[in-house]
């Protein structure tokens, strides 16, 4: 089923209030993951991008892009949501990168075009990844990275959807949890293990690491409630994928 429509109808209606909400965590400092706002330099997941070219599929208001940018790497922020691309334009930073209107399931780049190929609960999230990632590995040079950070199937298994928050009780089938749907026809996209990997070698990419970001027992969660706080302490909320192209 094709999600771009509703996708982009969906994002361009939150894009303000999410911006206005979240917008002050993820974008105070430079490369913060996911839902905890883990810092990159604790996790190591992007490496260096001084001088490469980078691709952040669903780069939203560009919290990633901008900081990348800063950094010297020559980066393309891709986004479905006109006004999502609207809010990166004015949070832009003196060092400039150009944004394109787009889905991540139909990337418009030649072939070999980027050295890195990433995003934060974007294209990934929010695009199903047996096209997808096919398409990030079509864009990528051999050498290049795929790396990306999405929900775990824990955390959507856990998700108790008529109390809007992540319990300890498993609340939906691990099997099948593949789209979610998020109203309107918009929807997004939860892999299980076996899946990811499947996606990723089916594409040719090599799978270099998994890393299961753990925030302290304190440390908040910007977007979700969990039952107990410190769940993602305890249990693996987020998994960030790490891979290149052979
Ligand atoms: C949660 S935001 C990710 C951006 C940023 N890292 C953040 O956390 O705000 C998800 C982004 O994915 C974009 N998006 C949704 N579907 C997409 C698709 N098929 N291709 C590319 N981007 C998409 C949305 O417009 C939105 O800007």
């Amino acid at each position: 089923m094709d999600s771009i429509p509703a996708n982009r109808q969906l994002w361009n209606r939150i894009s303000s209030a999410y911006q206005h909400k979240h917008d002050p965590h993820i974008g105070a400092a430079p490369r913060l993951w996911g839902m905890y706002s883990l810092p990159d330099t604790h996790l190591n997941a992007l490496g260096e991008v001084t001088g490469r070219r980078v691709l952040e599929l669903g780069c939203g208001a560009g919290q990633w892009s901008r900081a990348l940018a800063a950094e010297g790497a020559t980066v393309i922020g891709l986004d479905l949501s006109e006004a999502q691309l609207a809010a990166a334009a004015r949070a832009m930073g003196p060092a400039r990168y150009p944004l394109v209107q787009g889905a991540a399931e139909q990337l418009p780049f030649a072939a070999d075009t980027f050295d890195l190929v990433f995003c934060d609960f974007g294209g990934l999230s929010w695009a199903p990844p047996h096209l997808a990632v096919p398409q990030a590995a079509r864009v990528l040079r051999p050498g290049g990275r795929l790396v990306f950070n999405v929900a775990s199937p824990w955390f959507e298994a856990c998700y108790d959807e008529a109390a809007a928050r992540v319990t300890t009780t498993l609340q939906q089938d691990y099997f099948g949890l593949d789209t979610i749907a998020e109203g309107g026809g918009a929807m997004s996209y939860q892999l299980t293990y076996g899946d990811w990997v499947r996606v990723l070698r089916g594409a040719g990419l090599v799978i270099d690491d998994l890393i299961e970001p753990r925030p302290g027992p304190a440390t908040p969660n910007g977007y979700n409630e969990t039952h107990p706080p410190d769940w993602a302490h305890r249990w693996p909320a987020e998994l960030l994928w790490v891979t290149h192209k052979p």
